[in-house]
């Protein structure tokens, strides 16, 4: 999700512009960009990195402008740099964009062929291609931009300036957010209220395929493929929110909008793919690993460790093979064997977990396959994996993890789909049913969102909780788990998640009168069992919350019941985690807990346990060199594990590591000192070599 800002007017500092462009850097804020006349042509101004990064190649003091386009991004395609920043300018047509334009391959190729030059990565560059291409043909600026239109599929949002056409912006869009600013003598675009609010309180939301032409007199509505003039009465709304308020779009916290914006995130992540699943298995470069794929291995941490678990669900059901998931920590400590034809999937939001990376790596050494699931274009994990896909959930601020959560599941799902249709073993109807169910995925997590006003009640009688189980089978067990990680996070209520089976083998010892334990019970072949779960846990005066889409099964069980609507069984996650996320947050915000950040905790765990050695600085590797004095007992395990294979030293004298460890000191410096080396990291201690 990124954001885009356009003014046209009288005369103003190019400070609006920047501005604007401020208020929407919550939306992404990886690389940004200006253009605007100067009377002589189009003058641009791009580069990777924040906005002050901008701030420090604009020219000062800021120029008077007349009309100009902004862009702050989250990049989709095309790594973060200042070739792939927005505006995108061809022969004076100068271009910025939000959204995705999903046949662009095909588009480029084309017009590749035609004999343009592309100077970035993005999907963006062929809108100005294609508009400078039909303005070559001679028509109209209008015309040619609904000519280039005509040609996109996907969701673009686009503010465009052309050097021949004075005193006018345009815009258009298609299921993409845009707002049209009406001013006295100057008027606005923008992806939302928030970056116009200090100008002007009057605004256009612009339906799609229309198109806005903005002068400083005055805007004209349009359809895009017609051209036909449009009424502008009666679209005109007013909105009196602060500029603080905007950012969080009237949500009172960004974990509330981002829990409301998974509609978008999931259909995002599905859009591009959904059509062609078999192409998504060539773009990941994975067409020849296919064949000899014998194992998948799935490595993360926290909220993504979960994701994994659903993954396995859904992945074995649709390609009948076995697949392992771990705690990425744990993983890289285990030093799993891997064995020909693995392929390590490493799940993570931020794409910076140092764990997560850490797996990726010890598997990559090991000669492993790795793809990785990531939100963040660019991030360390992408640039490392040999092949990614992207989850499409937009920036996620809260820094508990709730919309990158339902995308990741969308795109396991994708990737069950297209793997199980590669090994044939999913048939026509089967994928055709999934696709069917997957695109009906938004609406309904809309429908589990309207269960807020019922959570939010229950919520009421959960604060003075100490303690909570979350209870689930099958594909609802890791949701289970996930419900309990955000009980925790958000409220400090210690909560755990189990399988409904394994609560009578001790977790059935902590319930007493009035402990809530919420059941995830929707209906597949699991739920009788449920049940039984159920009557267990109510015979010793636990407080039964159901999750279910069939209240008719539990209305006589349940003390408080949360209806979710069915779905496909491998999908079911989807809705079942709505209310789940939503309780967390009533509970947390009832007790005035932090919601967007919490104690103790961090958006990205990037630096892994840093080295314990006071003096010096190096993360993760350079601990295991002998002078730090203070490695853990495990970390001394897991290096001796590595001399002992080093030096093929029978099993029994493993046990023995820790004394190998110190008698091979030697041994143990000179092999970290050559990973170290490897690495390109400088050693924390003097070489004796
Ligand atoms: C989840 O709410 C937490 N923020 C945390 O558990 C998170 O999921 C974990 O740190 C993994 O982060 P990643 O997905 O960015 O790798």
């Amino acid at each position: 999700m990124c954001g885009i800002v356009g003014y046209v007017g009288k005369k103003d500092s190019l400070q609006i512009l920047f501005d604007g462009l401020t208020r929407l850097e919550y939306r992404g804020y990886d690389s940004s960009g200006i253009a605007f006349k100067n009377g002589a042509g189009i003058e641009i101004y791009k580069t990777s990195g924040k906005l002050k990064d901008l701030q420090k190649i604009l020219p000062t003091p800021l120029p008077a402008i007349t009309i100009g386009i902004g862009h702050t991004r989250w990049a989709t395609h095309g790594a973060p740099s200042a070739a792939n920043a927005h505006p995108h300018t061809v022969k004076g047509v100068s271009v910025v964009h939000n959204g995705i334009i999903e046949n662009y391959r095909e588009l480029r190729a084309e017009l590749a062929a035609a004999g343009n030059v592309f100077s970035s990565q993005t999907d963006t560059e062929v809108v100005p291609q294609l508009i400078a291409r039909y303005l070559d043909r001679g028509l109209p600026i209008d015309e040619a931009i609904r000519g280039a239109v005509a040609h996109l599929r996907g969701a673009y949002a686009l503010g465009i300036i052309h050097e021949g056409t004075p005193d006018t912006l345009f815009a258009v869009c298609n299921d993409s957010p845009l707002v049209i600013g009406i001013g006295t003598d100057a008027q606005y675009i923008a992806s939302d209220v928030a970056a116009l609010l200090p100008y002007t309180k009057n605004f256009i939301h612009l339906e799609d395929r229309h198109m806005a032409v903005l002068r400083s007199s005055g805007v004209d509505l349009k359809h895009v493929e017609s051209l036909e003039t449009l009424p502008i009465e009666g679209k005109v709304v007013t909105n009196n929110w602060t500029p603080a308020m905007a950012e969080k779009q009237g949500y009172d916290h960004f974990m509330l909008k981002e829990i409301y914006e998974q509609p978008q995130g999931v259909m995002d992540t599905l859009r591009e793919w959904t059509d062609d699943t078999n192409r998504l298995m060539d773009e990941m470069g994975m067409t020849g690993t296919i064949k000899d794929l014998r194992r998948l291995h799935i490595a993360a941490c926290g909220t993504s460790y979960h994701a994994g678990l659903v993954g396995r669900y859904m992945i074995e059901k649709f390609v009948h093979m076995p697949v392992a998931v771990d705690i990425a920590s744990e993983f890289r400590d285990m030093c799993p064997s891997i064995s020909k034809g693995t392929v390590l999937i490493t799940i993570t939001q931020s794409g910076e977990t140092a764990d997560t990376l850490a797996a990726q790596r010890e598997a990559k050494k090991k000669g492993a396959r790795t793809l990785t699931i990531c939100n963040v274009v660019g991030s360390t994990t992408t640039r490392e994996a040999d092949s990614v896909l992207y989850t499409r959930a937009g920036l996620e601020i809260g820094v508990v993890s709730t919309k990158a959560f339902t995308a990741q599941l969308a795109a396991l799902s994708l990737l069950g789909i297209a793997l199980g249709t590669r090994k044939g073993k999913l048939s026509d109807l089967e994928i055709q049913t999934l696709k069917a169910f997957l695109l009906d995925l938004p609406r309904l997590i809309r429908q589990a969102l309207q269960t807020d006003g019922k959570v939010k009640e229950i919520a009421r009688t959960l604060v003075g909780a100490k303690s909570m189980l979350y209870v689930g089978r099958g594909i609802n067990y890791p949701i289970a788990l996930e419900g309990a990680l955000k009980m925790k996070e958000l409220a400090y209520i210690h909560a755990d998640g189990y399988p409904a089976g394994e609560v009578k083998h001790g977790p059935i010892a902590l319930i007493e009168d009035g402990v809530p334990v919420v059941f995830l019970a929707t209906i597949d072949g699991l739920h009788e069992k449920i049940l039984s779960s159920i009557d267990e846990v109510k015979a010793r005066g636990g407080r039964i919350i159901v999750v279910t889409d069939s209240p008719a099964a539990f209305h006589d069980k349940a003390d408080d019941m949360i209806v979710v609507p069915s779905t496909h069984p491998a999908l079911v996650p989807f809705v079942a985690v709505v209310p789940l996320q939503l309780l967390a947050y009533h509970v947390a915000v009832i007790k005035g807990c932090n919601v967007d950040q919490p104690r103790n905790l961090s958006k990205s765990i990037a630096v892994d346990d840093k080295c314990h050695n006071i003096v010096c600085s190096h993360s993760g590797y350079c601990r295991k060199s002998i002078a730090c004095a203070v490695i853990t007992p495990d970390e001394k395990k897991a290096i001796a594990n590595r001399v002992v294979r080093l030096m093929r030293v029978s099993p029994w004298e493993q046990l023995s590591a820790s004394s190998l460890l110190e008698s091979s000191g030697q041994q143990l410096q000179k092999e970290v000192h050559q990973e170290q080396a490897s690495k390109g990291l400088s050693t924390c201690f003097e070489s004796p070599y």
